[in-house]
């Protein structure tokens, strides 16, 4: 792999002191930058930038260049929410919603999770990864860098195997860093209506050590919210999930105050994630916590649902981080750009936190902010390079556009 250098950056964006690996509330509003920059990367990392009137003269003898011609570079998106393998989309749902139906009233007309779950049941795992790979490599495309991705539409042990599989599958094909989050506990399947304490006892006493034996989790997701997991049910699967060593990063107060935030700070949630419903103990709680506060405003958008309150968060110097969400059911896309957008538009966050948000701290919401989320030198080289642009503030207020024209991973041109 030959060396890559950047020269004519307009501003290199998010050069953020390497040792910071999260910002809290009111520090999101620092976004260091080099204008008229240059950034060089090696080996798959970054070894070096600055600014153009100091272009080193000791260069590698043989490197591939790329002039920016005035366009920005910025840290990859790190995509810390998504749902990303799923067997087919649910546009049916999409024209109920047109027609007034809620998210609880698709649910219970036999939509929803259990919807993409029956659909996957018979899916092949090859299936699963091609379809899944090609929702990856648009997102990368659009500038992510690093994922999440959870399980959650197989409800059975072989079925939420089946996804975690792929999801492991993904991490190897694709060169980003990949997470996987076990989410069994996204609704309770059709057999286990009347039965809440069995499918419990089925995740804990079944799925979990195979999970954990096969080595195919980091996280334990479970979706906190009336009508699907309580605040008790909750409780016990983070314990169970603890006991493997899989930490929470769980659904919290999408459709109400549920008590999911109180539960995931209990057991040391990386992050709780959604929070379109908070009140003042949910800011205080967070506040006390070292808990990353994700919110997911294109799934907002998607479901006219409430825009979760972000300036109380960020004044509560809460660390807040922003993800896509994308699902078949709430959020078919996967755009960080517009995420982006979306948290200044609808979440009134300044472009530079958002951008932080997107970047920094949604590595921070996957534990990779040692490797990626900022230009740092030994940080891994995945980044994109913009079109020229008049300002920061360009990128979110070009909404629903993408100014990317490349994208570089481990240092080289995608
Ligand atoms: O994050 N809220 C739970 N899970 C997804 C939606 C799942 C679906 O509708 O398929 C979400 O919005
Ligand atoms: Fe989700």
């Amino acid at each position: 792999m030959s060396p890559l250098l950047i020269t004519d950056i307009g501003s290199l964006v998010g050069t953020h002191p390497k040792n910071i690996s999260v910002l809290k509330g009111r520090e999101m509003n620092t976004l260091p930058a080099i204008n008229n920059a240059w950034i060089l990367c090696e080996g798959g990392l970054i070894t070096g930038f600055g600014s153009m009137d100091n272009l080193p003269a000791d260069l590698p003898t043989s490197f591939t260049s790329v002039c920016a011609n005035g366009g920005y570079v910025f840290p990859s998106w790190c995509d810390s929410h998504t749902h990303i393998v799923f067997a087919a989309s649910r546009e049916e749902e999409f024209v109920m919603k047109i027609q007034g139906k809620s998210y609880e009233e698709i649910a219970v007309a036999g939509g929803g999770i259990l919807n993409s779950a029956n659909k996957l049941q018979s899916e092949s795992e090859d299936h699963l990864f091609e379809s899944a790979s090609i929702r990856l490599s648009d997102m990368i495309k659009l500038g992510t860098g690093a994922v999440e991705i959870k399980s959650g539409y197989g409800l059975t042990l072989d079925s939420e195997l089946k996804m975690l599989r792929v999801i492991r599958s993904l991490k190897e094909a694709f060169k980003i860093p990949v997470k996987a989050s076990f989410l069994a506990a996204h609704t309770f399947p059709e057999d286990y209506k009347n039965d809440h304490k069995g499918y419990i006892k089925l995740i804990i006493d079944q799925m979990l050590p195979k999970v954990a034996d096969e080595g195919l989790a980091d996280y334990m997701d479970v979706f906190c919210e009336k009508g699907f997991f309580s605040v008790e049910e909750t409780d016990k699967l983070l314990e169970a999930g603890a006991k493997y060593g899989l930490p929470p990063k769980i659904h919290a107060n999408q459709l109400s105050v549920s008590g999911g935030v109180q539960v995931g700070v209990k057991h040391n949630a990386i992050s709780v994630d959604h929070l379109e419903a908070t009140d003042e103990d949910v800011v205080s709680c967070l506040s006390k916590s070292n808990t990353i506060a994700t919110l997911l405003p294109s799934c907002s958008l998607y479901l006219g649902i409430p825009f979760a309150n972000a300036r109380s968060l960020i004044n509560a110097d809460i660390p807040v981080a922003l993800a896509s969400d994308f699902n078949p059911g709430s959020t078919p896309s996967g755009n960080m750009n517009l995420v982006v957008s979306l948290g200044c538009i609808k979440l009134k966050l300044l472009p530079e936190e958002a951008i932080n948000a997107a970047t920094l701290n949604g590595a921070a919401a996957m534990q990779l902010s040692d490797i990626t989320g900022s230009i740092a030198i030994g940080k891994k080289a995945n980044l994109f390079i913009t079109r020229p642009m008049s300002s920061l503030a360009y990128l979110p207020y070009s909404f629903g556009q993408s100014q990317i024209e490349k994208v570089v991973l481990n240092g080289e041109l995608y």
